[in-house]
């Protein structure tokens, strides 16, 4: 069944990696998409692929660094659809490496694409939602929201502010007809900013597909989900230890090799 049959779709982060999966698997089922990313060449090509399967698919470059960027961004998605029902923030960006060398310049732009781009749109898009009593905001976070990954701290950082702020929408627009999701992917294989690096996860973090990721968008649509982990391995076990010994869930974190792995990914 086309579930999503005309809706109209904004998704960031449209030109590779998961964006352009959760896109197909979208208008598979009948949602209308506007795709946004700078790679103008990038982001056309996916949408000629998209448009020679039959689907609506119109892609929009944007640097979401850029707040007037991201004003016309919103005008020209409603001059082109009319309305918006479902916002997916998606785009984003990971400055890894020692907290302490990171240039103040890449830790500002990780913020604002990862962050403020999401909070800005979704602040420009949801008075009409609101109106109209019903649309649907994803923020896809990740699971360093939930335990921070060392020379990945302003990464983490963002992701656990996505996650906190979209929970705090969703209590506070109960009962309005817009809901809020937040979905958690682990390190995604095949594509996107993990999987460049050629290596594989701990054990003990395990792993997802980006057409995993995919299939929580759309049960976080259809069920209105609040929060979806999508990985391989049971970490929710690992988060709870975290939340009741934080001492604790560190240890865990070191001797399962986690550590580790995130300093030899960045080459420490
Ligand atoms: N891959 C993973 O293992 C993983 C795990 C957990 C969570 N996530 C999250 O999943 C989302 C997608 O990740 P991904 O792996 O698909 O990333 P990716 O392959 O690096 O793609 C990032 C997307 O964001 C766009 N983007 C980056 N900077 C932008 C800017 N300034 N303005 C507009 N668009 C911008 C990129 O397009 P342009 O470069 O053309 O602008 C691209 O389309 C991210 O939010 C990420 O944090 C990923």
């Amino acid at each position: 069944m086309k579930v999503l049959d005309g809706k109209k779709v904004l998704l960031t982060g449209g030109s590779r990696g998961i964006g352009p999966i959760i896109a197909e698997s979208l208008a598979k089922r009948g949602a209308d998409i506007i795709l946004t990313a700078r790679s103008d060449t990038k982001l056309s090509e996916v949408v000629t692929r998209l448009n020679k399967s039959g689907f609506n698919v119109l892609g929009l470059p944007v640097d979401l660094r850029d707040s007037s960027q991201r004003e016309q961004l919103v005008i020209d998605v409603m001059k082109n659809f009319g309305t918006i029902d479902i916002l997916i923030n998606n785009a984003g960006i990971e400055t890894e490496g020692a907290y302490a060398e990171l240039s103040w310049a890449s830790i500002r732009e990780n913020i604002e694409v990862n962050l403020i781009a999401p909070m800005e749109l979704t602040r420009l898009i949801l008075p009409g939602m609101i109106n109209k009593k019903s649309g649907h905001i994803i923020n896809i976070s990740s699971i360093a929201a939930k335990s921070g990954g060392p020379y990945d701290a302003v990464y983490s950082g963002t992701k656990a502010g996505l996650a906190e702020w979209s929970r705090a929408l969703r209590l506070e627009l109960t009962g309005t007809g817009v809901h809020f999701s937040t979905i958690f992917p682990g390190y995604v294989r095949e594509v996107g900013m993990f999987a460049q690096f050629g290596v594989k996860s701990p054990w003990i973090i395990g792993s997802c597909s980006p057409s995993q990721v995919a299939k929580a968008v759309i049960n976080a649509i259809d069920k209105g989900k609040a929060e979806i982990i999508v990985n391989s391995r049971p970490l929710r076990y690992i988060f709870m230890i975290n939340e009741l010994s934080p001492g604790l869930g560190d240890w865990l974190m070191r001797i399962s090799g986690a550590v580790d792995f995130q300093r030899h990914k960045v080459g420490k």
